[in-house]
Order: C-alpha cells, then sequence, then structure tokens
C-alpha cells in the first residue's frame, strides 16, 4: 500500500466544490490500485482574506514543502480587488515552491462538445508547457510619475537562460516520453524516417521580442540537436498559434512558450477540448511540491448551486496521480471521466451538465470504482480490445437525471 500527504486547497467560489468531487473520485480510485490518499486541509481564499486579512501566511508556504503535491480549487473573490488573491496565493505559491512549468494537456474527449467544426477527439490531442515562474509573471516593473499626466508604466518581461532552459529540458523529455517510445501520428513520412517521434514547437514572437525571443529560439534549437535529436523542432508564432488551434489543431504534439503567451493560448484550448469544465493543469516542481488545479476561475455567480462542472478538478486529481507515479490509477480515472463525458454528459457546461455537480462525481466514481478500467495496454480503455468490456460490478449510485 503506498500513501500520500496531500494538501487540498479549495479556495474560493466554486473552488471548494470541484475539490470536493475530485476528492470523491480519489478515493473510489485508491482502494483498486493500492493508493491511500491522506488530506490536510487549508482554508485558504478570499474569505479567509476578508475575515482576517491574512492572504497566505509563511507558516502555510512552510507546510506546504513537505507535500509532494498540492490539489487546488480556485483563487478569486468578487469583493477583493484584482490581483491582490491571485498574486499573493497563486503566484505566491507558484514562484516559491518553484513550481516552474504549467502542464495543461488540450484533449477533445467528445466531438459534440467541440466549438470547431468536423474535428474530433483525434484531431485535438496536444500538450502546452508554460513556463510558469518567469516572463511577464514575476511582477518586474513599476512606475514614473503615476497619477500624472506624464504617468509611465513598466512591466518587463523575465527570461532566464536557466529558466528557459529547464522548461525547454522539461518539454523536450515530456515530448519523448508521452507516447512511450510510438511516434506521434502527425509527423511526416521523412520525419520517421530521420528517427523522430514526436514533435515540439516553440510558440513565441521572435519578430517583434527579438530579446526574450531570440534567447529562447537558441537555447531550443542548442539543446533540442544536442540532446533530443529524435524531437522534431518546430516553431510557429504565437499569433498564427492561435490561428492553428482553430484551423488545424491536429498539427500540435508538445507545445512549449512563455508564461504569458501560455496563459493567453491555453484558455482558447480549453475552448477548443470542450470548455473551462474539462480543462485541468498542473503547476510542476519536478523535485518538490506541485500543485493541479482546474484551469477555470472560481465562477463566483455559480457558487454552492451545484452546477458547476466538476470534471476539470477531477481531471486535475488524475493528472495529480499520474505525476506522483501512480500511471494505472490515473488511467483509470482519465478513462472514466471519458465514459462520462461520452455516455451521460448531456453538455460540459455549469447548469446544463444534465446532471448536479455531486451527480458528475458519482458517476465518475462509480465508473472508476467498478468499470473495468484496470487496462495495461496503453489504450487507455478505449481501444478495441475494450469496446465490449462489461463493467466488473454494477454502478454504486444510479444517478437521477435532472
Ligand atoms: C491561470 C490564471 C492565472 C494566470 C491568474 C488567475 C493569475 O489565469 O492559471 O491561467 O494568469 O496564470
Ligand atoms: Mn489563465
Amino acid at each position: 500500500m503506498k500513501s500520500y500527504n496531500i494538501a487540498v486547497m479549495g479556495g474560493d467560489g466554486t473552488g471548494p466544490e470541484v475539490v470536493r468531487e475530485a476528492v470523491k473520485v480519489l478515493d473510489a480510485a485508491a482502494p483498486k490500485f493500492n493508493v491511500k490518499l491522506n488530506y490536510t486541509s487549508y482554508d485558504i481564499g478570499g474569505n479567509r482574506y476578508l475575515k482576517t486579512g491574512e492572504i497566505l501566511p509563511d507558516s502555510v508556504v512552510a507546510e506546504f514543502r513537505k507535500f509532494p503535491a498540492i490539489l487546488l480549487g480556485a483563487i478569486g473573490h468578487p469583493d477583493v480587488k484584482p490581483g491582490i488573491l491571485e498574486k499573493g496565493i497563486l503566484l505566491r505559491t507558484r514562484f516559491e515552491l518553484e513550481q516552474y512549468i504549467n502542464l495543461r494537456p488540450v484533449r477533445l474527449y467528445d466531438e459534440r462538445f467541440c466549438p470547431l467544426k468536423d474535428k474530433k477527439p483525434e484531431h485535438i490531442d496536444f500538450v502546452v508547457v508554460r513556463e510558469n515562474n518567469e516572463g511577464l509573471y514575476t511582477g518586474a516593473g513599476g512606475f514614473v510619475f503615476k497619477g500624472t499626466p506624464n504617468e509611465v508604466a513598466v512591466q518587463e518581461s523575465i527570461n532566464t537562460r536557466r529558466g528557459v532552459e529547464r522548461c525547454l529540458r522539461f518539454a523536450f523529455e515530456f515530448a519523448r516520453k508521452r507516447r512511450e517510445g510510438k511516434p506521434w501520428g502527425g509527423l511526416k513520412p521523412e520525419d520517421v524516417a530521420a528517427g523522430r517521434k514526436a514533435q515540439l514547437t516553440l510558440s513565441g514572437k521572435t519578430n517583434v521580442l527579438t530579446y526574450a525571443f531570440d534567447l529562447w529560439e537558441r537555447a531550443f534549437h542548442e539543446i533540442g540537436a544536442k540532446q533530443y535529436p529524435d524531437i522534431k523542432r518546430d516553431y510557429a508564432h504565437v499569433d498564427a498559434t492561435t490561428m492553428w488551434f482553430v484551423k488545424n489543431p491536429e498539427w500540435f504534439d508538445v507545445i512549449v512558450t512563455d508564461n504569458m503567451f501560455g496563459d493567453i493560448i491555453t484558455d482558447l484550448g480549453a475552448m477548443i477540448q470542450g470548455g473551462m469544465g474539462i480543462a485541468a493543469g498542473g503547476n510542476i516542481n519536478p523535485e518538490g511540491t506541485s500543485m493541479f488545479e482546474p484551469i477555470g476561475g472560481s465562477a463566483p455567480k455559480y457558487t454552492n448551486m451545484g452546477v458547476i462542472n466538476p470534471l476539470a478538478a477531477i481531471c486535475a486529481g488524475q493528472m495529480m496521480m499520474d505525476f506522483l507515479g501512480e500511471r494505472e490509477m490515473a488511467q483509470a480515472i482519465e478513462t472514466a471521466v471519458i465514459k462520462t463525458v461520452r455516455e451521460k454528459m448531456k453538455s460540459l457546461a455549469a447548469g446544463k451538465m444534465g446532471y448536479s455537480t455531486s451527480q458528475v462525481g458519482d458517476l465518475v466514481a462509480a465508473e472508476v470504482a467498478g468499470g473495468s478500467a484496470q487496462c495495461g495496454c496503453c489504450c487507455g480503455g478505449m481501444g478495441k480490445a475494450h469496446a465490449k468490456a462489461p463493467a466488473k460490478a454494477p454502478a454504486k449510485k444510479k444517478a437521477a437525471k435532472k
């Protein structure tokens, strides 16, 4: 039996509701894989700040360091000025725990939920590796003559060779391991003949950001040529990247980009995979404490209504288990999510799912506890061999339709 200590931070708005469902699914899956999860809850967020003035106490940051992972709901409160909680909680945790990667998979599970015409699951299956500790996010900059007609505001993009290199290396390694050696289907015959197995696209703006992306581009090609000859190196300007996300998302395997561009393109990525209700991400420190979260916000207007989609949080839990090395458990959760999305959900949008927040959690939990998810053949349980595999046990609870 393997045991993991997990810090849980529900946060603001609908955060606690979706995290509850993620925990429900994790607990349903854990015993099947001989895993035990021990949760410690942290009451951090807008309500605590409004009550006590505390944002993220140093003692909590120190405690976080002792966990391999944090499961986060959402940060953002309508009564708190934008920036205070985001910088004070989310960005501070990302920075202080050196979670230098923000990993955001973009996978379409069901074409019904894709806003793009004629795009199917096989067309939308890529991962964005977003640099998570530098760029425009460090807070470097300032005002001169603030409040006067001569006011100047400077916001600096910080790109260190060390920060860029570690992000690029992570992305190359990730691209190499993503399909366990099987080549990516989008490669051209000449790439395959040249021994390429995967593609890494650098998304930047070398035509305008001629310092920052000059560094990125040089490091990308130097590292790639020397250490990753099996990875095809590709480049796209970030504006063109957004165009291809809509027109030809099948052109992407793994994308690496800076913090700001990664923030922007992953919201678009979330929409083409079915919306914020399904998009998850991981803030990763490969040697320290990582934090997993649904990438949508706190959606305050839906708080405690039981209408928010918990699948993104459930997928964040799945990413967490994968990162902790429990790959089979992670795969079983993903298979259960896919089945629920394809066979049950009317929509992935809040209030339109055909089920309540906790019913969606129940559906996935029942599937993962009773389904035939323990497949070791790497097809994620979705391959032909499994198409007719009956569930081993009936679902625990039948979720009533609303
Ligand atoms: C995200 C969010 C955050 C970011 C905000 C809330 C600070 O948009 O995780 O993408 O910009 O990184
Ligand atoms: Mn964002």
